[in-house]
């Protein structure tokens, strides 16, 4: 890979970091304290940053505060899942009823469950629905159920796609932490003629697949893509998996409903627990057969916590008052245009946001063309996006070092418009960093 460091921007990048360190004293203590008792400081990964990370000590609404004292807008919306916000007065009252009220750990089947499976079948299309405790285990038993219905083992998956934690598959292959090492057939995303040939080979239970890859930079599959990837996968009888842990908040029926797909399967998670710990996964009723304790041969699907009160009374409330249909068609065009404004202001210029709805990532190009259909083919300039990081932070945005954005619904739209005008600051600040030679 060819380095893009200039001089200038080495400079840039090292008296920015200089400001932070200086800026955020508190934060570095802290971290100095963690390392010795969490792997350098941390307990998950995407949070670590360098030199050291700003400890966050509350959020209230769309803005966070600092353990340094500073408050800023909070963009990062916790990789979507904080999409009610930090103090959402419908969130926080249905959790105090449940804890006055219900209790957290009822030992039993409780009617709620069923009340909450039904809203988001509903919502998302699903004939049958299990609850788990994250988008890694939805992705998990979605797998083994796809498994158990065709009788085959082999997963088909694209380079560059986020699952989760154990399922992870950057650079075109699978990560050394990942499961079933030996099943998994990475292919290009958007590389339609070869998702149908790895879909064809034999031995596939199913393709899973990200409508946008999140994690990857929030780069949209195209129709063509994902219609000819369920089209070839029910030819061979493979299952389809959209992996809408990230996407379902993109319309009131998530990335399926926006592009017209009909997955076998949908994995679920984030936002959906109303803030809380959070996964489910499901479709055809015949392939979540596979769950049914009455059935013969049926797989177990245990989890202490994929039941808990807390997550289907808060998730329920959520969904059904705040997050409605109609709030989730106004809140995705606000993020549409919001993004169209982004990409007008850095036209020309390097920085690039890609997405849909609510969800985007700044991208740092070394080269144009600006447009970007599967990560593996675009060059970028890491350096460049750290100096984003850190003066957008200095200009009181929340960011994730990645470029990754996702709104938060209380977030006003003055603050949005502020963010752009940040992102402009930030162009005439740096033109000769950011100019996109074509
Ligand atoms: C598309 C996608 N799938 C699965 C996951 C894993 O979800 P969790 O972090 O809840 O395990 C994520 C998390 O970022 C994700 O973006
Ligand atoms: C979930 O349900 C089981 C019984 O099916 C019960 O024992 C358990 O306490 C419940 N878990 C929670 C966290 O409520
Ligand atoms: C960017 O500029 C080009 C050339 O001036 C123009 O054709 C294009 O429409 C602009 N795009 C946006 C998003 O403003």
């Amino acid at each position: 890979m060819q380095l893009y460091i200039t001089k200038e921007l080495q400079i840039a990048v090292d008296a920015a970091k200089a400001r932070y360190i200086a800026s955020n004293a508190r934060s570095k203590a802290l971290h100095e304290e963690a390392v010795n008792v969490l792997p350098g400081g941390n307990t998950r990964t995407i949070l670590h940053t360098d030199p050291f990370p700003i400890y966050i000590k509350h959020g209230k609404s769309y803005q966070v505060t600092s353990e340094d004292g500073i408050t800023y807008i909070d963009m990062a919306g916790e990789f979507t899942a904080a999409l009610y916000g930090h103090s959402n007065p419908v969130i926080l009252s249905a959790m105090n009823d449940v804890l006055q009220n219900v209790g957290m750990n009822v030992g039993a089947t409780t009617a709620q469950e069923r009340l909450f499976a039904n809203e988001i079948c509903k919502r998302f299309q699903l004939e049958r629905l299990r609850f788990t405790n994250s988008g890694t285990e939805a992705n998990l038993h979605a797998l083994a159920a796809a498994r158990k219905f065709t009788s085959k083992r082999k997963v088909v998956t694209f380079s560059g796609g986020y699952h989760g934690a154990v399922l992870t598959f950057s650079g075109g292959k699978p990560a050394s932490n990942n499961v079933d090492m030996d099943d998994w057939i990475v292919v290009k995303y958007n590389d339609l003629d070869a998702a149908k040939e790895a879909i064809r080979s034999p031995g596939v239970a199913a393709v899973l697949v990200e409508g946008m890859q999140g994690a990857n930079g929030c780069i949209c599959g195209t129709l063509e893509f994902l219609h000819g990837i369920q089209q070839a996968s029910s030819e061979v009888g493979v299952l389809f998996i959209l992996d809408e842990v990230m996407t379902s908040r993109i319309s009131e029926g998530g990335l399926a409903a926006l592009r017209g797909l009909k997955p076998d399967l949908k994995t679920f998670g984030k936002y959906l627990g109303g803030g809380l710990a959070f996964g489910a996964f499901g479709g055809r009723a015949d392939v979540m057969a596979a769950f049914d304790p009455r059935l013969d041969g049926y797989i177990s699907h245990s989890g202490t916590f994929n039941n808990n009160t807390l997550v289907t009374h808060v998730g329920h409330v959520g969904l059904t008052t705040v997050f409605t249909p109609e709030v989730a068609r106004h809140f995705t065009e606000a993020g549409d245009s919001f993004r169209e404004k982004l990409n007008e202001v850095t036209n020309g210029t390097r920085i690039y946001f890609t997405g849909v709805g609510t969800v985007a990532t700044a991208h740092f190009l070394a080269k144009g063309p600006r447009h970007i259909d599967c990560a593996d083919n675009v060059e970028e300039i890491p350096e460049l996006k750290t100096l984003f990081w850190f003066e957008m932070l200095e200009a009181g945005f929340w960011v994730t070092l990645r470029g990754f954005i996702a709104l938060i619904l209380e977030t006003p739209p003055s603050e949005l418009e502020r963010f752009v005008k940040a992102v402009k600051s930030f162009i005439s600040k740096h033109q000769t960093l950011v100019a996109l030679e074509t």
